[in-house]
Protein backbone atom coordinates (compact mmCIF):
# COMPACT_ATOMS: atom_id res chain seq x y z
CA UNK A 1 0.00 0.00 0.00
CA UNK A 2 0.95 3.28 -1.10
CA UNK A 3 0.70 7.22 -0.89
CA UNK A 4 2.82 7.05 -4.64
CA UNK A 5 0.42 6.20 -7.50
CA UNK A 6 0.78 2.56 -8.48
CA UNK A 7 0.59 4.11 -12.40
CA UNK A 8 -0.05 7.44 -13.67
CA UNK A 9 -1.32 8.37 -17.45
CA UNK A 10 -1.78 12.09 -19.16
CA UNK A 11 -5.39 12.32 -19.18
CA UNK A 12 -6.26 13.83 -23.37
CA UNK A 13 -7.74 16.86 -21.29
CA UNK A 14 -4.49 18.01 -19.69
CA UNK A 15 -5.04 16.46 -16.37
CA UNK A 16 -3.72 12.86 -15.48
CA UNK A 17 -5.31 9.36 -14.23
CA UNK A 18 -3.63 8.09 -11.31
CA UNK A 19 -4.37 4.58 -9.47
CA UNK A 20 -3.42 3.78 -6.14
CA UNK A 21 -3.04 0.27 -4.66
CA UNK A 22 -4.55 1.33 -1.18
CA UNK A 23 -7.03 1.60 1.37
CA UNK A 24 -9.15 3.85 0.47
CA UNK A 25 -10.34 5.10 4.12
CA UNK A 26 -6.61 6.09 5.11
CA UNK A 27 -5.84 7.58 1.94
CA UNK A 28 -9.33 9.70 1.91
CA UNK A 29 -8.25 10.93 5.33
CA UNK A 30 -4.97 12.17 3.98
CA UNK A 31 -6.67 13.57 0.92
CA UNK A 32 -7.24 17.97 1.09
CA UNK A 33 -10.55 19.14 2.06
CA UNK A 34 -12.49 20.31 -1.06
CA UNK A 35 -9.66 18.94 -3.21
CA UNK A 36 -12.31 16.36 -5.49
CA UNK A 37 -15.57 17.78 -7.61
CA UNK A 38 -17.03 14.58 -8.33
CA UNK A 39 -17.25 10.72 -6.48
CA UNK A 40 -18.45 7.79 -8.41
CA UNK A 41 -18.38 4.54 -6.91
CA UNK A 42 -19.51 1.76 -5.94
CA UNK A 43 -18.64 -0.01 -2.46
CA UNK A 44 -18.72 -3.42 -1.45
CA UNK A 45 -22.03 -4.20 -0.18
CA UNK A 46 -21.52 -6.91 2.13
CA UNK A 47 -23.11 -9.69 0.76
CA UNK A 48 -20.48 -12.71 0.44
CA UNK A 49 -18.80 -11.56 -3.34
CA UNK A 50 -15.46 -13.37 -3.63
CA UNK A 51 -13.35 -10.73 -4.36
CA UNK A 52 -9.60 -11.19 -4.26
CA UNK A 53 -9.07 -9.24 -1.21
CA UNK A 54 -11.64 -8.09 0.47
CA UNK A 55 -13.74 -10.35 2.62
CA UNK A 56 -17.55 -9.47 1.64
CA UNK A 57 -19.00 -10.35 5.05
CA UNK A 58 -19.14 -7.75 7.95
CA UNK A 59 -21.81 -7.74 11.23
CA UNK A 60 -24.16 -5.74 9.36
CA UNK A 61 -23.92 -3.38 11.78
CA UNK A 62 -20.21 -2.79 11.23
CA UNK A 63 -20.58 -2.98 7.63
CA UNK A 64 -22.84 0.66 7.85
CA UNK A 65 -20.72 1.93 10.26
CA UNK A 66 -18.31 1.75 7.56
CA UNK A 67 -20.20 3.25 5.20
CA UNK A 68 -21.19 5.94 7.35
CA UNK A 69 -17.88 6.92 8.05
CA UNK A 70 -17.34 6.86 4.19
CA UNK A 71 -20.05 9.42 4.15
CA UNK A 72 -18.02 11.32 6.47
CA UNK A 73 -14.74 11.24 4.71
CA UNK A 74 -16.35 11.89 0.91
CA UNK A 75 -18.15 14.94 2.68
CA UNK A 76 -14.92 16.66 3.95
CA UNK A 77 -13.06 16.04 0.47
CA UNK A 78 -15.44 17.05 -1.83
CA UNK A 79 -15.84 20.49 -3.20
CA UNK A 80 -18.86 22.04 -1.87
CA UNK A 81 -20.49 21.96 -5.64
CA UNK A 82 -19.68 18.72 -5.68
CA UNK A 83 -21.54 15.41 -6.49
CA UNK A 84 -21.30 11.97 -4.95
CA UNK A 85 -22.58 9.08 -7.00
CA UNK A 86 -23.50 6.47 -5.06
CA UNK A 87 -23.71 2.68 -6.73
CA UNK A 88 -25.51 -0.01 -4.60
CA UNK A 89 -27.56 -2.99 -4.90
CA UNK A 90 -29.85 -5.35 -2.73
CA UNK A 91 -29.71 -8.69 -2.59
CA UNK A 92 -33.63 -10.09 -3.03
CA UNK A 93 -33.14 -11.57 0.81
CA UNK A 94 -32.12 -8.54 1.85
CA UNK A 95 -34.07 -5.52 -0.42
CA UNK A 96 -33.29 -2.59 2.56
CA UNK A 97 -29.81 -2.94 2.29
CA UNK A 98 -29.12 0.12 -0.42
CA UNK A 99 -31.79 2.60 1.39
CA UNK A 100 -29.67 1.40 4.89
CA UNK A 101 -26.71 2.23 2.76
CA UNK A 102 -28.14 5.72 1.76
CA UNK A 103 -29.07 6.54 5.10
CA UNK A 104 -25.78 6.35 6.72
CA UNK A 105 -24.54 8.10 4.15
CA UNK A 106 -27.14 10.93 4.42
CA UNK A 107 -25.66 11.67 8.13
CA UNK A 108 -23.20 13.82 6.18
CA UNK A 109 -24.64 15.35 2.92
CA UNK A 110 -28.02 15.61 1.02
CA UNK A 111 -29.88 12.97 -0.99
CA UNK A 112 -31.01 15.13 -4.34
CA UNK A 113 -31.15 11.87 -7.19
CA UNK A 114 -32.13 8.77 -6.91
CA UNK A 115 -31.23 6.90 -10.32
CA UNK A 116 -32.27 3.09 -10.88
CA UNK A 117 -29.63 1.54 -13.16
CA UNK A 118 -31.73 -0.76 -15.17
CA UNK A 119 -29.99 -4.05 -16.27
CA UNK A 120 -32.70 -5.63 -18.46
CA UNK A 121 -36.45 -4.74 -19.57
CA UNK A 122 -39.42 -5.92 -21.20
CA UNK A 123 -41.23 -3.46 -22.73
CA UNK A 124 -45.01 -4.04 -24.26
CA UNK A 125 -45.30 -1.70 -27.03
CA UNK A 126 -48.74 -1.61 -27.27
CA UNK A 127 -48.95 0.28 -24.04
CA UNK A 128 -47.37 3.06 -25.12
CA UNK A 129 -48.40 3.67 -29.08
CA UNK A 130 -50.81 0.64 -29.95
CA UNK A 131 -47.68 -1.15 -32.02
CA UNK A 132 -47.30 -5.26 -31.34
CA UNK A 133 -43.91 -5.03 -30.61
CA UNK A 134 -42.67 -6.36 -27.26
CA UNK A 135 -39.10 -5.63 -26.65
CA UNK A 136 -37.36 -8.00 -24.13
CA UNK A 137 -33.59 -6.58 -23.98
CA UNK A 138 -30.69 -6.41 -21.68
CA UNK A 139 -29.06 -9.14 -18.98
CA UNK A 140 -30.86 -11.66 -17.94
CA UNK A 141 -29.92 -14.25 -15.19
CA UNK A 142 -32.54 -16.85 -14.76
CA UNK A 143 -32.69 -17.32 -10.51
CA UNK A 144 -35.24 -19.94 -9.14
CA UNK A 145 -37.38 -19.05 -7.05
CA UNK A 146 -41.44 -19.34 -6.61
CA UNK A 147 -40.94 -16.29 -4.11
CA UNK A 148 -39.14 -13.43 -5.40
CA UNK A 149 -39.09 -11.76 -8.85
CA UNK A 150 -36.19 -11.63 -10.97
CA UNK A 151 -34.04 -7.92 -9.71
CA UNK A 152 -32.88 -6.27 -12.78
CA UNK A 153 -32.17 -2.68 -11.16
CA UNK A 154 -29.75 -1.28 -9.08
CA UNK A 155 -29.79 2.33 -7.18
CA UNK A 156 -27.16 4.95 -7.79
CA UNK A 157 -28.07 7.54 -4.98
CA UNK A 158 -27.00 11.16 -5.68
CA UNK A 159 -25.18 12.83 -2.87
CA UNK A 160 -24.75 16.73 -2.89
CA UNK A 161 -24.04 18.99 0.66
CA UNK A 162 -26.95 20.85 -0.18
CA UNK A 163 -29.66 18.88 -2.65
CA UNK A 164 -29.65 21.53 -4.46
CA UNK A 165 -26.93 21.56 -6.79
CA UNK A 166 -27.65 22.47 -10.81
CA UNK A 167 -26.97 19.42 -12.96
CA UNK A 168 -26.57 18.87 -16.41
CA UNK A 169 -29.72 17.01 -17.42
CA UNK A 170 -29.12 17.44 -21.30
CA UNK A 171 -26.08 16.21 -21.61
CA UNK A 172 -27.65 12.64 -21.11
CA UNK A 173 -31.17 13.89 -22.35
CA UNK A 174 -32.77 11.88 -25.32
CA UNK A 175 -34.84 13.27 -28.28
CA UNK A 176 -38.34 13.87 -28.12
CA UNK A 177 -40.56 11.62 -29.36
CA UNK A 178 -43.04 14.42 -30.47
CA UNK A 179 -41.00 16.67 -32.00
CA UNK A 180 -44.11 19.29 -32.19
CA UNK A 181 -42.58 19.62 -28.60
CA UNK A 182 -39.51 21.42 -30.25
CA UNK A 183 -40.32 25.05 -29.38
CA UNK A 184 -43.38 24.83 -27.65
CA UNK A 185 -41.89 24.49 -24.46
CA UNK A 186 -39.55 27.43 -23.36
CA UNK A 187 -36.71 24.83 -22.24
CA UNK A 188 -37.34 23.10 -25.20
CA UNK A 189 -34.85 25.00 -27.67
CA UNK A 190 -33.38 21.62 -29.06
CA UNK A 191 -34.30 18.55 -29.55
CA UNK A 192 -33.34 17.44 -26.05
CA UNK A 193 -35.29 16.38 -22.94
CA UNK A 194 -34.69 15.11 -19.46
CA UNK A 195 -33.57 11.61 -19.46
CA UNK A 196 -34.98 10.86 -16.39
CA UNK A 197 -33.73 8.77 -13.39
CA UNK A 198 -34.39 5.55 -14.94
CA UNK A 199 -30.75 4.58 -17.14
CA UNK A 200 -31.10 1.30 -18.89
CA UNK A 201 -27.52 0.06 -19.04
CA UNK A 202 -27.30 -3.31 -20.23
CA UNK A 203 -24.21 -5.30 -19.61
CA UNK A 204 -21.78 -6.80 -22.35
CA UNK A 205 -22.92 -10.67 -22.18
CA UNK A 206 -19.88 -12.76 -21.61
CA UNK A 207 -19.75 -16.71 -21.91
CA UNK A 208 -17.24 -18.10 -19.85
CA UNK A 209 -16.26 -16.96 -16.04
CA UNK A 210 -12.55 -17.08 -17.47
CA UNK A 211 -13.67 -13.60 -19.18
CA UNK A 212 -14.88 -12.26 -15.83
CA UNK A 213 -11.93 -10.67 -13.62
CA UNK A 214 -14.16 -9.06 -11.31
CA UNK A 215 -17.41 -10.38 -9.93
CA UNK A 216 -18.85 -7.11 -9.56
CA UNK A 217 -17.89 -4.30 -11.96
CA UNK A 218 -20.34 -2.09 -13.80
CA UNK A 219 -20.38 -0.90 -17.24
CA UNK A 220 -17.78 1.90 -17.87
CA UNK A 221 -21.11 4.25 -19.57
CA UNK A 222 -22.44 4.20 -15.89
CA UNK A 223 -19.91 6.85 -14.63
CA UNK A 224 -19.65 8.40 -17.87
CA UNK A 225 -23.45 9.33 -17.23
CA UNK A 226 -22.94 10.30 -13.84
CA UNK A 227 -19.85 12.18 -14.86
CA UNK A 228 -21.92 14.16 -17.66
CA UNK A 229 -25.00 14.64 -15.46
CA UNK A 230 -22.71 16.42 -12.65
CA UNK A 231 -21.44 18.23 -15.33
CA UNK A 232 -17.81 18.37 -17.47
CA UNK A 233 -16.65 21.69 -16.42
CA UNK A 234 -12.70 22.94 -16.39
CA UNK A 235 -10.28 21.08 -14.33
CA UNK A 236 -12.58 18.39 -12.55
CA UNK A 237 -11.18 16.12 -10.57
CA UNK A 238 -13.15 12.44 -10.53
CA UNK A 239 -12.41 9.93 -7.68
CA UNK A 240 -13.32 6.23 -7.55
CA UNK A 241 -12.17 4.67 -3.46
CA UNK A 242 -13.62 1.64 -4.75
CA UNK A 243 -12.39 1.16 -8.09
CA UNK A 244 -12.29 -2.53 -8.70
CA UNK A 245 -10.92 -2.98 -12.21
CA UNK A 246 -11.38 0.53 -13.47
CA UNK A 247 -14.68 1.28 -14.99
CA UNK A 248 -14.53 5.02 -13.57
CA UNK A 249 -11.55 5.46 -14.88
CA UNK A 250 -12.17 4.38 -18.70
CA UNK A 251 -15.10 7.12 -18.42
CA UNK A 252 -12.51 9.32 -17.62
CA UNK A 253 -9.94 8.77 -19.97
CA UNK A 254 -12.47 8.94 -22.51
CA UNK A 255 -14.10 11.81 -21.07
CA UNK A 256 -10.49 14.27 -20.66
CA UNK A 257 -10.74 14.49 -17.16
CA UNK A 258 -8.58 14.15 -14.08
CA UNK A 259 -9.64 10.77 -11.67
CA UNK A 260 -7.68 9.24 -8.65
CA UNK A 261 -8.43 5.67 -8.27
CA UNK A 262 -8.10 3.37 -4.79
CA UNK A 263 -8.00 -0.42 -4.74
CA UNK A 264 -6.72 -3.08 -2.15
CA UNK A 265 -6.24 -5.56 -4.85
CA UNK A 266 -3.20 -5.47 -6.82
CA UNK A 267 -4.96 -7.51 -9.68
CA UNK A 268 -8.14 -5.83 -10.04
CA UNK A 269 -5.41 -2.92 -10.54
CA UNK A 270 -3.36 -4.49 -13.04
CA UNK A 271 -6.18 -5.45 -14.97
CA UNK A 272 -7.50 -1.50 -14.56
CA UNK A 273 -4.11 -0.98 -15.87
CA UNK A 274 -4.52 -3.25 -19.21
CA UNK A 275 -8.13 -1.59 -19.86
CA UNK A 276 -5.98 2.52 -20.03
CA UNK A 277 -3.13 0.81 -21.86
CA UNK A 278 -5.78 -0.36 -24.63
CA UNK A 279 -7.69 2.64 -23.73
CA UNK A 280 -4.24 5.01 -24.87
CA UNK A 281 -2.62 2.92 -27.00
CA UNK A 282 -2.28 3.84 -30.80
CA UNK A 283 -4.26 0.66 -31.69
CA UNK A 284 -6.18 0.19 -29.21
CA UNK A 285 -10.24 0.15 -29.18
CA UNK A 286 -11.65 2.89 -27.03
CA UNK A 287 -14.24 0.22 -26.00
CA UNK A 288 -11.96 -1.12 -23.62
CA UNK A 289 -13.11 -3.99 -20.75
CA UNK A 290 -16.39 -4.24 -21.32
CA UNK A 291 -15.91 -7.91 -21.83
CA UNK A 292 -16.00 -7.52 -17.93
CA UNK A 293 -19.59 -7.83 -17.42
CA UNK A 294 -21.69 -10.26 -16.37
CA UNK A 295 -22.25 -13.99 -17.00
CA UNK A 296 -25.19 -14.93 -19.22
C1 LIG B 1 -18.15 -3.32 -6.06
S1 LIG B 1 -16.45 -3.40 -6.37
C2 LIG B 1 -16.18 -2.02 -7.43
C3 LIG B 1 -16.19 -2.38 -8.89
C4 LIG B 1 -15.92 -1.25 -9.82
N1 LIG B 1 -17.01 -0.30 -9.83
C5 LIG B 1 -15.70 -1.78 -11.25
O1 LIG B 1 -16.48 -1.47 -12.16
O2 LIG B 1 -14.77 -2.56 -11.44
C6 LIG B 1 -15.71 -2.89 -4.86
C7 LIG B 1 -14.18 -2.91 -4.88
O3 LIG B 1 -13.70 -2.29 -3.68
C8 LIG B 1 -12.46 -2.88 -3.36
N2 LIG B 1 -12.20 -2.53 -1.95
C9 LIG B 1 -12.74 -3.06 -0.81
N3 LIG B 1 -12.31 -2.41 0.27
C10 LIG B 1 -11.49 -1.43 -0.16
C11 LIG B 1 -10.75 -0.41 0.50
N4 LIG B 1 -10.77 -0.26 1.82
N5 LIG B 1 -10.01 0.45 -0.27
C12 LIG B 1 -9.96 0.31 -1.62
N6 LIG B 1 -10.64 -0.66 -2.28
C13 LIG B 1 -11.41 -1.50 -1.57
C14 LIG B 1 -12.69 -4.36 -3.63
O4 LIG B 1 -11.47 -5.06 -3.83
C15 LIG B 1 -13.55 -4.29 -4.92
O5 LIG B 1 -12.77 -4.40 -6.07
Amino acid sequence: MSDKPFRTYGSRGGGSIELYLADSMAAMSRMDPRSVDVVVTSPPYNIGKKYGVHVDRMPRHDYISWMESFGRDVSRILDLDGSLFLNVGGTLEDPWLPWDVARAVSNSMRLQNVIHWVKSISLDLQEADGSTSLISTGHFKPIVSKRYLNDFQEYVFHFTHDGARTIDKLSIGVPYKDKSNIGRWKSAGRDLRDRGNIWFIPYETIRTREQRPHPASFPVKLPEMCIRLHGLTEGLVVLDPFMGIGATAVACARLGVSFKGYEIDGAYLEESCRRLDMFYSPTGSEDDGARHQSLQ
